[in-house]
């Protein structure tokens, strides 16, 4: 008996370390994140607004869940026990109400903090203060933690994840954990069994194709992000996933640009996290965060990552295998000028080894639909005449037609 008691005692460590709450994220995490939009300047009051506004926007339905507050939610000093503290002037009752208020509304809520010792914005980050913490955003009923990389002189990035995934898991409430390295030291290979998602890049920029200088770092357009990261495809997957950061969709770029980000995201599989103020969309930010064909191809069960297929002519083909078989197919164009083509599918067979797809369209006809224009337009035995709006996207859902039997040949 007492041997028996020995071993367990050994054991109990070892199982406590155990792995990230399982099955968490079986299809990219959506939600709202307030970093982009609003820096720090953040409240009680936006944090309800927002919520309310994710219902009667249409983005609660179309699969948004998640509204996290980033940097700049907590007072600069941890109190005399070492807890955080919100911060009194942003959150006069509390962030347990706000959160209430949040779940009141069928939706989740994520927090951010930082595994150095301070965040990015200079606040109290977690170090040294990883199961504290933890057990706060439990007791807070928090869902959702971003972890930030600021401040970390010293220490180990899979070390201070694994410790902070540790930390959420001996809590015991599941939290969807995304860490913020942004892919410094390649946690997609490290990764999947410690978080949820991991960024692969630096900040995102509200810009289609340019790089903000701010000195020391840089913060970067859409197409750089898309560039970025050429080869991590197969690291990415149900419950574990690339994320090349929150959108900027609404955010002041145009209704194309934003369109083919939101495109991109859904064929890179990458979490759809908005960035903008929801309570001051347009009906074209609204159409494009809430397409429902889009995101089923960001959303679909397979959760495989698209792939770059070819560059021609400033357009860019990607594609993205889809569950029953069928294809998703974007063009995007990066040029300031409208770019028309022919596509001949006939020339251009899906063969993907990754996620073990083959797709000979001269064996098969497949039917065509265009995503952003609702429609069918056809099918793959010719050739498809496209035109890309300049810094814009053609998004094709491509599903197989009904084989045709041959009479003749059952027969015989
Ligand atoms: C880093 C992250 C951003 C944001 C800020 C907050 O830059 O990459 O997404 O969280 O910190 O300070």
């Amino acid at each position: 008996m007492k041997k028996v008691l020995i071993a367990a005692l050994l054991i109990f460590p070892l199982w406590i370390q155990a792995q990230k709450f399982e099955g968490l994220a079986p299809t990219p995490p959506m939600g709202w994140n307030s970093w982009n939009t609003f820096q720090t300047n953040i409240s009680d009051k936006l944090v309800r607004e927002i919520a309310d506004d994710m219902v009667a926007s249409g983005m609660k339905e179309a699969g948004y869940t998640y509204i996290v507050l980033d940097d700049g939610w907590m007072a600069k000093e941890r109190n005399k026990n070492g807890d955080l503290v919100p911060d009194p002037q942003k959150f006069p009752n509390g962030l347990k109400t706000v959160i209430d208020y949040v779940h009141s509304k069928g939706l989740k809520f994520g927090l951010y903090n930082c595994a150095g010792t301070m965040t990015c914005a200079s606040y109290p980050g977690s170090r040294g203060y990883e199961y504290q913490d933890a057990r706060l955003y439990a007791a807070l009923e928090v869902d959702y933690l971003k972890y930030d990389w600021c401040n970390t002189d010293g220490i180990t990035a899979k070390e201070a994840y694994k410790t902070m995934s540790n930390a959420l898991k001996i809590a015991g409430r599941p939290i969807v954990f995304s860490l913020c390295e942004w892919g410094t030291y390649n946690p997609w290979e490290w990764a999947k069994d410690i978080g949820h998602l991991w960024r692969i890049s630096g900040d995102i920029y509200n810009c289609f194709d340019c790089v903000f200088d701010h000195g020391t770092w840089k913060s970067w357009g859409v197409t750089y992000i898309i560039d970025m990261r050429k080869n991590i495809r197969q690291y990415a997957g149900p419950d574990h996933w690339n994320d090349p950061d929150m959108m900027e969709v609404g955010h002041g770029m145009s209704a194309g640009e934003d369109r083919a980000h939101f495109s991109m995201w859904c064929m890179l599989a990458a979490p759809l996290i908005a960035g903008n103020d929801l309570r001051e969309m347009n009906k074209e930010t609204i159409a494009t965060l809430t397409d429902k064909e889009a995101i089923a191809i960001d959303q679909d069960s397979l959760g495989i990552q698209g792939y770059l297929y070819q560059q021609k002519d400033s357009v860019d083909t990607w594609i993205k295998p889809l569950k029953n078989n069928e294809v998703a197919i974007c063009f995007m164009n990066r040029s300031k000028i409208p770019v028309t083509f022919s596509y001949d599918f006939n020339q251009y067979p899906v063969v993907d080894s990754f996620s073990k797809t083959s797709i000979n369209f001269m064996a098969t006809a497949y039917n065509i639909r265009d995503v952003w224009n609702k429609k069918e337009i056809g099918d793959t035995k010719k050739p498809l005449a496209v035109t890309v709006q300049p810094h814009d996207v053609v998004l094709l859902r491509l599903s197989a037609a009904k084989p045709v039997i041959n009479k003749k040949l059952k027969k015989q």
